[in-house]
């Protein structure tokens, strides 16, 4: 059973999404602020659609937490709708006196088909509700939970986009994190970043949408987290299920992924060498391996690049069928979103900040914070003392 748990609820035009979090240690400081600014900068970047300017999401937090200070008990997070008023009637909970309009012309590229028939359902929309990406606030929210655990284990989480609508940044090595924060698009290389808006801006005014590769990096990772004995406990895998189960992405690799592919042994592999540098006795020149090797961290940074794939709600709709008639049609349209990549590396930090919060809580365990940084002290002096 995984030591950091969570569940979401809530549909994307519904009252609103809730999110409980169990397993959080006792004295750890956090508050209200601290999840708005990462609900905020996952609802920024070039090419998100009108909705984003009506959310402004902030979460309540409900339990778990007093006087500023998590007390071990289950966190409940609820993010209010801002926009429930105008979904009432297509939303309502009670049987509805007047049948509201069905969706019947499922979205190529979403869950509408799957989803109807999966659920026996005539009317799209619950599948549409829940499917929606919309629920990636409640992880965002879990994330800035997680994030400020991993933290005070020294663990720093940032991410940034590699390219958008075929427009690649050349930036490698070390990242300016603030530019990212500053950039529109979450790149730090302004060159690139005219590319991908202008990209986006091309998507926008023919009617289409733009995909793109993002790149998360968590640093101060221990050595040790996850384990090669058993398939499930794999960090690698964790991680890429975690990140691959972000709406829209269709692909995860770690450290140089596909391209090692293409290496000779004597390229891909990260060589050892004995070194005084804290807080391990050994030092790896390299990072091809992303920071996992055999379903372990290694102690370097762990490196995740995830492709996101285009919006599939098109301004031009793609043909599809009407469920109700079976006649040819285009497909359904509702206000949407024209790019969404900046967004995705900002809820795949929450998603890593999770599994490395699971992961640090499996080695070192801890009722209260206190006790969870004494056993990762210990663990670091053992490691030193080995030498
Ligand atoms: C932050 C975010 C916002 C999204 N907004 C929209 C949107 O406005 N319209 C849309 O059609 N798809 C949107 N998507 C994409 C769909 O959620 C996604 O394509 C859909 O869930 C099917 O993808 P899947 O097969 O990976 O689940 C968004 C995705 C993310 C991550």
């Amino acid at each position: 059973m995984p030591r950091f748990r969570f569940l979401t609820a809530g549909e994307s035009h519904g009252k609103g999404l809730t999110v409980i979090i169990d397993g959080v240690p006792a004295g750890l400081t956090l508050d209200e602020d601290q999840v708005a600014s990462e609900l905020k900068r996952r609802q920024c970047g070039y090419g998100r659609g009108s909705r984003m300017k009506i959310e402004q999401d902030r979460a309540e937090i409900l339990s778990g937490v007093r006087h500023g200070v998590t007390t071990g008990s289950p966190i409940s997070l609820l993010i209010w709708n801002r926009d429930w008023e105008n979904w009432r009637e297509v939303m309502a909970v009670s049987a509805a006196e007047e049948e509201t309009a069905r969706v019947t012309r499922p979205r190529p590229g979403h869950a509408d088909l799957a989803g109807a028939i999966k659920y026996g359902l005539n009317d799209i929309r619950p599948v549409m509700e829940r499917a929606s990406a919309r629920e990636t606030a409640a992880r965002v929210a879990a994330g800035a939970v997680a994030r400020r655990f991993v933290e005070e284990i020294g663990v720093e989480i940032h991410s940034h986009t590699l390219a958008i609508g075929g427009e690649w940044t050349n930036t490698r090595g070390s990242i300016d994190w603030q530019q990212v924060e500053r950039s529109a698009v979450r790149c730090a290389d302004a060159e690139a970043e005219k590319g991908m808006i202008a990209a986006i801006d091309r998507a926008i005014s023919s009617g289409d949408t733009v995909g793109g590769v993002c790149e998360i990096i968590a640093s101060g990772v221990p050595v040790g987290l996850g384990s090669h004995v058993q398939w499930d406990r794999r960090l690698d895998g964790i991680v890429a299920q975690a990140v691959m189960s972000i709406n829209s992405v269709k692909g995860v690799e770690i450290g140089d992924g596909f391209k090692l592919a293409n290496l000779k042994g004597s390229e891909a592999h990260d060589v050892i060498e004995v070194s005084q540098r804290s807080p391990y006795p050994w030092s790896r020149p390299t990072n091809h391996a992303g920071g996992i090797e055999g379903g372990i961290s290694n102690g370097e940074p762990v490196i995740v690049r995830a492709a996101v794939k285009p919006i599939p709600t098109l301004g031009k709709p793609l043909p599809s069928l009407d469920l109700s008639t079976w006649e040819t049609v285009e497909a359904h349209f509702e206000r949407s979103d024209v790019c969404v990549v900046p967004s995705v590396g900002v809820i795949a930090e929450a998603m890593l900040a999770i599994v490395l919060a699971d992961a640090l809580l499996e080695k070192f365990g801890g009722d209260s914070m206190e006790e969870t940084k004494r056993n990762h002290s210990n663990y670091l002096d053992s490691i030193q003392r080995r030498r």
